[in-house]
C-alpha cells in the first residue's frame, strides 16, 4: 500500500472505550488530525435532513459521451478492476478465522430511531488487509439449534483500507440490531447482528474473509460515483469517502464527483451525518449529498421519500452523468431499492429512445453499475 495520510480521525466516546484503546486512540487523534469526526448519538428532535445541495452541480461535470436520441452511448472497453493487482480474497477460511478483538463499539442511531445501528472497529494488526467495498465474514460465538458452531454472516466493511485508525490495523463494520417478531407473536433476534451489537471493547471475534469484488472502487481519481445506500448499506460508501475526504494518498487523489444518496427512515436514524457534512465543506465542488429520511419527507406529491424519489428529482441529471463512460453507479442496502431505481431508470432512458434494461447490461458489463443488495 501506498503512504497515505489521514486527516480526519476518530474520537471516541468515554463512556464506551476501554482504557486500552482509550490512550491509544487519543494519541492518534491528536497527532494525526486535521480535523475530527466524533461517533455521537443523532439527537432526537433535530432538524429532519434535507437535500443538502439544492441541484448545484459542480462546473467541471459533462456529458463526454454524447448520443442520438435513438441509440445507447457506445461504452468504451476498460481494464476489469476484478483483475486488479493485490485485491486478497478469503484469505481467513470459516475453519481458521482470524481472532480480531472489538476496539470500539458504539450505536450511531438516536434514541427514537426505529431500531439500532452500531459502528465497530475491530483490530486486525494489519493481517486482514482488505481494500474499500469488500466486505468481511463474521462468526458469533454459541452453536445453533443444531448443536453446531453458528454459521458466517457477511458484513460490508465500512472503514478505508487504512481504517478509522489510518494505520491499516483495523476494520470497522456498521450493524444494525436485527429484531423481529414472527408468526407465533415471539420476539426473535437476529443471531450474529445481536451479538456483534452486543460486543464489549475487548472481546474476541472470530473474522473470515476479505471477500468480494462488485463494490471495489474505480481507480480513475477524475470519476464520477454516484453511490446509493439505504440503512447500513451506507458501509462502502463511507469506506469510498474516507479514502476520497479524509486521507492523502501518494497514488489517489480524488478530484472527481462524488453524489451519495442515503436512504433511512427517521432524522435520527441518518448514519455518519456529521462526517459527511465535514466532507462537503472540505470539498464543496467533488461532493454531493442527498439524504430520503422515509417518513419523515415526502415529494412535492405528498409520497414517501425513498432514496428513488429523491432521485427523481434529479433524473435529468443523473441520465446525463449515466452517459459519461466515467460515472460509476453502486448500490448497497435493502434488495427493494433496486426495482425502485430501475423504475426512474426506465422512464428516463425512455426519453432518449434508449431501452434500459439493454443499457442496464452494457453499464454493468463495463462495470459502471455495481449492485450488491440484500
Ligand atoms: C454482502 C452482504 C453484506 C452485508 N452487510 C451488512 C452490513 O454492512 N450491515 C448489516 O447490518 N447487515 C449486513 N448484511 C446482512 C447480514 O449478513 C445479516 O444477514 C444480518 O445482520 C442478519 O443476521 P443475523 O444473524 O442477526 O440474523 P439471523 O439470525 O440470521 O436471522 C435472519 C433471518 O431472520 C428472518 N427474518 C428477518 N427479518 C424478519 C422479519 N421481519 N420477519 C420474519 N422473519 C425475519 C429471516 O429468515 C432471515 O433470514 C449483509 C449481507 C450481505 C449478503
Ligand atoms: N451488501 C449488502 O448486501 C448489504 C450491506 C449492508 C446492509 N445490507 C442490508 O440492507 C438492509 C438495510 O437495512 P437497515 O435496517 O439498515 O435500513 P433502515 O435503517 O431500515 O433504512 C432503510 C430505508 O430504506 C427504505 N426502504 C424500504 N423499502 C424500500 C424500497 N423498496 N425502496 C427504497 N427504499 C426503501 C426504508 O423506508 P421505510 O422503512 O420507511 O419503509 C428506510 O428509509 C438490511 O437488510 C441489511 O442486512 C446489505
Amino acid at each position: 500500500m501506498a503512504s497515505a495520510a489521514v486527516t480526519a480521525a476518530v474520537i471516541l466516546p468515554s463512556s464506551k472505550s476501554s482504557p486500552l484503546l482509550s490512550s491509544r486512540a487519543s494519541s492518534i487523534c491528536i497527532s494525526s488530525a486535521e480535523s475530527s469526526v466524533a461517533f455521537q448519538r443523532a439527537r432526537p428532535g433535530r432538524s429532519a435532513a434535507s437535500s443538502a445541495n439544492g441541484g448545484r452541480l459542480a462546473s467541471s461535470v459533462r456529458a463526454q459521451v454524447t448520443t442520438t436520441s435513438t441509440e445507447a452511448p457506445v461504452k468504451v472497453e476498460k481494464v476489469s478492476k476484478k483483475n486488479e493487482e493485490g485485491v486478497v480474497t478469503n484469505k481467513y477460511k470459516p475453519k481458521s478465522p482470524y481472532i480480531g478483538r472489538c476496539l470500539l463499539n458504539t450505536r450511531i442511531t438516536g434514541d427514537d430511531a426505529p431500531g439500532e445501528t452500531w459502528h465497530m472497529v475491530f483490530s486486525t494488526e494489519g493481517e486482514l488487509p482488505y481494500r474499500e467495498g469488500q466486505s468481511v465474514g463474521v462468526i458469533p460465538d454459541g452453536i445453533d439449534k443444531n448443536g453446531k458452531p453458528h454459521k458466517l454472516r457477511l458484513y460490508s466493511i465500512a472503514s478505508s483500507a487504512l481504517g478509522d485508525f489510518g494505520d491499516s490495523k483495523t476494520v470497522s463494520l456498521c450493524v444494525k440490531r436485527l429484531v423481529y417478531t414472527n408468526d407465533q407473536g415471539e420476539i426473535v433476534k437476529g443471531v450474529c447482528s445481536n451479538f456483534l451489537c452486543d460486543l464489549k471493547p475487548g472481546a474476541d471475534v472470530k473474522l473470515t474473509g476479505p471477500v468480494g469484488k462488485e463494490m471495489l472502487m474505480p481507480k480513475d481519481p477524475n470519476a464520477t460515483i454516484i453511490m446509493l445506500g439505504t440503512g447500513t448499506g451506507i458501509a462502502p460508501f463511507r469506506s469510498f469517502l474516507w479514502k476520497m475526504f479524509f486521507e492523502k494518498h501518494e497514488d489517489y487523489k480524488f478530484n472527481g464527483l462524488a453524489w451519495l444518496f442515503l436512504g433511512v427512515p427517521t432524522s435520527s436514524s441518518l448514519l455518519y451525518k456529521e462526517e459527511f457534512e465535514k466532507m462537503k465543506e472540505k470539498a464543496p465542488d467533488n461532493f454531493r449529498l442527498d439524504f430520503a429520511v422515509s417518513r419523515e419527507q415526502t415529494n412535492e406529491k405528498g409520497e414517501k421519500m425513498y432514496i428513488q424519489t429523491r432521485m427523481a428529482q434529479y433524473a435529468e441529471e443523473l441520465w446525463e452523468l449515466l452517459k459519461k463512460d466515467d460515472t460509476y453507479v453502486y448500490m448497497c442496502g435493502l434488495k427493494g431499492m433496486e426495482k425502485g431505481i430501475d423504475d426512474i431508470m426506465v422512464s428516463l432512458a425512455a426519453k432518449d429512445g434508449i431501452d434500459w434494461t439493454t443499457y442496464k447490461k452494457e453499464l454493468k458489463r463495463a462495470e459502471q453499475w455495481n449492485v450488491e443488495v440484500y
